[in-house]
């Protein structure tokens, strides 16, 4: 792993922001348990994108489907086929790797002339063999007479199962999109590089319907639109972010066309969100398997065609690092850690400090809180020094820190510490609140 993420992963820890799953046992590999500031980061994230998805276009509706649906929709979709893996094993240790870990052409590697990397015996690979990424479960009482059920290992087939009752009843005309979020599940091989691959991870899909013949022209339209998301809404350095085209080797078995917005990680450019011409495949194949016409009727044309799917899906929590490692900054100047995430992002958006743990100055501070808990998350700390408490939060990445005073008792006024810069200014109490929501607008000018 590399260095830099190492430290991130110790921050997120350090701060509560994400922890290993059940780690009082040891740990659950490739899971993670979002804490109070992971959760409240997650949560602005999510709202961003689901706003700009659901408010912004008035033709774009959202849903939220089961996690458990029919073992058919797998079939219907290719997941049950053709989402595999290939994999070897050495016989010797047991390690099982992914076949594209040793070369890019797996095909025709020497496997019998290959090293095991944990071992360090030759010839005990195996030839590479397939592996299903679904995770297989029962429904019913007994497991050997239940229904086979599978944990969705993606969002998207909720939404084309359910398009003809969403459309109808939502009066929907083509062009229109419905959105989703929610949890996905992978039985990841090489599940690495903190909570970037896991075996549990949340998905945000939207995916669009037009008519056939506009899907290049949509896709040109939602590639741009998406990778200029990243930069405006979240604050992402534009020069840390890149489009890959998927050549015919990369692309899904459902895909005409397929981009990877891609960020620069430590570890190395990586795949955050895939746009996808998904063309009419996963329609026809449920009209195919459930027996249901699943044409959409044009009125004004009298016509009735399979509509064509845009598709953007980007993983929540790959969105969530990417906002992390955008965030770390080593201040060597003034020896700090600061997470400068963007003020509409930041998990609390103000900690609020009395000078000293006296002289009426904690009640002060607590009305003062009082009257800003109903528009921004806030924090009372009153440990240790004033430079320790803001250091503190600036790990956190909480923008602005308030601080009251003895002139507090006399004028009714407050000093506003800004995170990145440091600069403290005194306002009014009154103003506070105009003040942060001024700041936060500017911040990314
Ligand atoms: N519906 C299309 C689809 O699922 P994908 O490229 O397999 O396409 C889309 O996944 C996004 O989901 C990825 O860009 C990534 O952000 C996220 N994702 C996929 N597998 C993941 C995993 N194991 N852990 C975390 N995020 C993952």
């Amino acid at each position: 792993m590399d260095n830099s993420i190492e430290k991130i992963v110790s921050l997120c820890k350090r701060r509560g922001f994400i922890f290993q799953s059940s780690e009082i046992y040891g740990g659950f590999s490739a899971v993670y348990d979002y804490g109070p500031l992971g959760v409240e980061l997650k949560n602005k994230i999510s709202q961003i994108w689901w706003k700009e998805m659901t408010q912004n276009h008035e033709n774009i509706v959202g849903l939220d489907s089961g996690i458990l649906m029919h073992p058919k929709i797998w079939e219907a979709s290719g997941h049950a086929g053709a989402f595999n893996d290939p994999l070897v094993d050495c016989k010797q240790c047991k390690a099982r790797y992914r076949s594209d870990e040793f070369s890019d052409e797996p095909e025709s590697n020497d496997w019998i002339n290959t090293q095991c990397p944990k071992c360090g015996t030759t010839g005990n690979l195996t030839e590479p063999r397939q592996f299903n990424l679904m995770f297989k479960t029962h429904i019913g009482p007994v497991e050997e007479s239940g229904m086979e059920a599978f944990l969705r290992p993606e969002t998207a087939q909720g939404i084309y199962v359910n398009y003809q009752l969403i459309q109808g009843a939502m009066r929907l005309k083509i062009p229109f999109g419905i959105a989703q979020i929610g949890k996905a599940f992978r039985n990841e091989i090489v599940a690495r590089n903190f909570i970037f691959r896991t075996r549990e991870f949340e998905q945000m899909e939207m995916q669009y319907f037009v008519k056939p013949g506009n899907d290049d022209e949509t896709m040109k339209q939602w590639k741009e639109e998406r990778f200029r998301f990243y930069h405006e809404r979240l604050g992402i350095n534009k020069d840390q972010l890149r489009f890959h085209e998927h050549d015919k080797n990369e692309l899904a078995h459902y895909a005409k066309e397929a981009w990877d917005i891609e960020y620069k990680f430590p570890f190395g450019w990586s795949e955050i969100e895939g746009v996808h011409n998904r063309t009419d495949f996963d329609l026809k194949r449920h009209q195919e398997f459930s027996g249901k016409n699943l044409s959409y009727f044009d009125q004004p044309n009298n016509e009735r065609f399979l509509p064509y799917i845009i598709e953007t899906s980007a993983g929540l929590n790959r969105m969530l690092l990417t906002v992390l490692v955008n965030a770390y900054w080593e201040d060597e100047e003034n020896n700090r850690i600061v997470m400068r995430l963007h003020p509409e992002l930041a998990p609390v958006k103000a900690v609020v400090c009395p000078l000293v743990k006296k002289d009426g100055l904690p009640e002060k501070t607590q009305k003062i809180m009082n009257m800003l808990k109903a528009n921004f998350k806030v924090l009372y700390d009153q440990q240790g020094s004033i430079g320790k408490r803001y250091y503190r939060q600036d790990e956190a990445g909480t923008p602005f820190g308030i601080t009251v005073d003895h002139q507090s008792l006399e004028n009714d006024t407050v000093t506003i510490r800004q995170r990145d810069s440091q600069q403290q200014d005194r306002v009014s109490i009154d103003s506070i609140t105009e003040k942060i929501n001024d700041l936060t607008k500017r911040w990314s000018d």
